[in-house]
């Protein structure tokens, strides 16, 4: 298996390819013409090999170039081409709302797989868009790597800013065997939510280490707004870990401000990426690519 890493994902690619045995590891040459339009050229022939291409596409330009390296690596003669897109992008709209409105996720989902085999990706804004996919495509959890991190720190009580988030914080509860609650969210706007604390909780608040869980951080609101709760209740400390850490803005100050810790995976290069999606996505390759 050869792996490539996109100008968005270099570093998970690098960690990928080491929990991969060391597996042949590459970064493409990239350069933009006057125009600002991407070139990009992988080395060597792939003749007989599985190519793992690693791609976030956060932005409208990681998008296209995912997309030529997956034509770069099908043109090299690579056998199978495996897309690993840690944060796909354009998942949000995942279904239609008003009439003539464009699915996202449905669109982005047909175009990746297009020179794609296998497309495997982290947590995704809602699991159901995996049935876009008309090709094999998986989706890894960032819960395993922060609970791996976890481990090692002070943990009382695990929390979802939300009830959308209630299988997630108690994966991660089991996983660490701590207790865990999910707020009540009203959001008011795309920047601005309310929250509350449900009717019971599971532990008395005062004084305890509270870990706020969520799957993305990106203008910041929620964990915001869920630590000013947390400390209303007097807790001891709180620290908020995500998968996907966007921190549009100053989200990363304000939430500083609030928050002991931040904790983010690696699935978008970030100030708070402390835990690796590398082994997860790793497992998945090793199963859909045996030597
Ligand atoms: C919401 O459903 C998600 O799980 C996150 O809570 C939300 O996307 C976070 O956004 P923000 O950081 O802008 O509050």
């Amino acid at each position: 298996m050869h792996v490539i890493g996109g100008t968005a994902s270099t570093a998970l690619a690098e960690r990928i390819s080491r929990e991969l045995g060391n597996a042949p590891f590459g970064i493409p040459f990239t350069k933009r013409f006057p125009d600002g339009e991407m070139y990009v050229r992988i080395g060597g022939r792939l003749e007989g090999d599985d190519a793992v291409i690693v791609q976030s596409t956060r932005t409208d330009q990681d998008l296209v170039e995912l997309l030529l390296l997956e034509d770069a690596v099908r043109e090299a003669g690579a056998r199978r081409t495996l897309v690993v897109v840690p944060y796909f992008g354009y998942a949000r709209q995942d279904r239609r709302f008003f009439t003539g409105e464009a699915v996202s996720a449905r669109a982005l989902c047909r175009h990746v797989e297009l020179d794609a085999d296998v497309v495997v990706t982290v947590d995704l804004h809602s699991s159901a868009t995996l049935g876009q996919f008309s090709k094999p495509a998986f989706e890894a959890s960032g819960i395993p790597a922060i609970a791996r991190l976890l481990r090692e720190r002070p943990v009382d009580l695990l929390v979802s800013p939300d009830k959308g988030g209630i299988d997630r914080v108690r994966r991660m509860a089991q996983l660490l065997d701590k207790p865990w609650l999910a707020l009540e969210k009203k959001r008011i706007d795309s920047e601005h939510v309310e929250l509350s604390l449900p009717d019971s909780v599971p532990i008395p608040l005062e004084g305890k280490h509270t870990v706020i869980v969520d799957d993305v951080i990106s203008t910041g609101g929620t964990i915001v707004e869920a630590a000013k709760l947390l400390k209303r209740h007097r807790v001891g400390a709180v620290s908020a870990a995500c998968t996907h850490g966007l921190f549009l803005r100053d989200a990363f100050e304000r939430i500083k401000a609030v928050v002991d810790e931040v904790y983010s995976t690696d699935t978008l290069g970030n100030a708070a990426e402390k835990a690796s999606v590398a082994p997860d996505i790793a497992q998945i390759l090793r199963r859909e690519s045996p030597s």
